[in-house]
């Protein structure tokens, strides 16, 4: 009989937001007139800019013309694309990235997991906990950990708490590792890096000749202009960091589908053979050998956010959330539950009242007022006790899903 990956079998039974959505089908099955209101996975709610969606049908006008027909793009992304993002979001912040080293994706989620596919199975992996579960989850799958302990942690893994203690910002590691999973703003406490913290953690890769993979989906959401919104703002990143970043969560593309890759090309790891190999050349070759690229319209959405209309209308997206992650806050704090994150981020991280699991608070707020959140344990152990809420919703909905919790729970 054909041999499976055994390594999927290693995996928790459900990936956490299908394992929430089940819980959610199964309560409203048996309460079909629950008014549920769902906080839970950081799923967008609001309408695509007008921008980018006139740039799209635009562009399906193109396609509708033999003339400005397009087939097959580069599988790297279109230049015009590439070009505005290296300018906009990086050359105009100082960062030396140039628009060769962007790779246009149809997702970060995507590109964090298949990213390891051009790095070796030996290396030693450090991500923190709680963590956005796709960074283990892919590594378990591609064969880089052990089995999980009775807590859900990999053999294998290193593992850096972050906790309030250390303002959910994790500790640079006493023993050497190779590839970093770093994600600021932080998915799910909301915390975010000084310059100082990222730069501790670049002179930490260049000193361990390790990678950092930065994830900066929701860098949009930094208001604080003295955080850092790419990792190249950092000295010394092009020679230690692959950047990801997405246009789900500013522009919400969640179900449009963009994203790009920075792989700088002085970005070097090495071969059995001890030869040095530029990264750039092997995402390159993986790309143009797994992918044909992200459509032409849904690009041309993309480009559309670097106009100074969809520049408006994204932070006015942006912004709205923000502001729903500010009544969280404080409807949640006047409700006498402790908060962290949701100024600078889309998520507010809670802990949990009266000493309740993660998953007892999810399972209650479900089934007392109708409320979908995400139980901290599913980012991982030190998750525990924490209750992630989301504030990718209506302005309607996320009043009254805080109206409810604070009736609840009022002191
Ligand atoms: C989340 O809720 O953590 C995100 O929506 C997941 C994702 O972006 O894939």
């Amino acid at each position: 009989m054909v041999k499976i990956n055994d390594n999927y079998l290693k995996l928790k039974a459900g990936y956490l937001f299908p394992e929430i959505a089940r819980r959610v089908t199964a309560f409203a099955q048996a309460n079909p007139d629950a008014p549920i209101i769902r906080l839970g996975i950081g799923d967008v709610t609001e309408p695509l800019p007008l921008a980018c969606r006139e740039a799209m049908i635009a562009a399906v006008h193109d396609m509708g013309d033999r003339n400005t027909f397009k087939g097959y793009g580069p599988e790297q992304g279109y230049e015009w694309l590439r070009e505005k993002i290296a300018q906009q979001d990086f050359q105009a912040r100082g960062c030396e990235i140039d628009a060769s080293e962007v790779f246009i994706s149809d997702g970060s989620k995507c590109d964090t997991g298949n990213i390891l596919d051009i790095f070796g199975k030996d290396n030693a992996i450090a991500v923190t906990d709680p963590v956005y579960p796709v960074y283990v989850d892919t590594n378990v799958m591609a064969g880089h950990t052990g089995t999980a302990n009775e807590k859900g942690e990999y053999g294998g893994l290193v593992y850096l708490p972050i906790t309030a203690e250390n303002d959910f910002t994790a500790q640079i590691p006493e023993q050497k590792v190779d590839l970093i999973y770093l994600c600021f703003p932080n998915n799910p406490t909301g915390a975010t890096a000084s310059k100082e913290h990222l730069q501790a953690w670049v002179n930490y890769a260049k000193a361990n000749g390790s990678i950092i993979f930065f994830d900066a989906a929701y860098e949009a959401f930094i208001t604080d202009p003295n955080l850092p919104h790419s990792i190249y703002e950092i000295e010394g990143a092009r020679d230690c960091a692959i950047e990801f970043r997405s246009f789900s969560k500013n522009a919400g593309f969640t179900g449009t589908r963009c994203a790009l890759t920075v792989v700088p090309k002085t970005l070097k790891a090495k071969a059995t053979d001890g030869s040095e190999v530029e990264l750039w050349k092997l995402w390159n070759r993986r790309q143009s050998t797994k992918f044909n690229g992200v459509s032409y319209i849904v690009q041309r959405g993309a480009e559309a956010v670097y106009s100074p209309q969809g520049q408006t209308e994204v932070k006015a997206l942006v912004n709205f959330y923000l502001e729903n992650a500010q009544i969280i806050r404080d409807r949640l704090t006047e409700a006498g539950l402790k908060v962290y994150g949701g100024i600078n981020a889309p998520y507010v991280w809670v802990k949990t009242p009266n000493g309740l699991s993660s998953w007892d608070f999810f399972d209650k707020l479900l089934q007392t007022v109708n409320v979908v959140g995400t139980p901290g344990s599913g980012f991982g152990a030190a998750g525990e006790g924490y209750f992630r809420i989301s504030a990718f919703n209506s302005r309607t909905n996320v009043e009254e899903a805080m109206r409810r919790i604070t009736q609840q729970f009022k002191l």
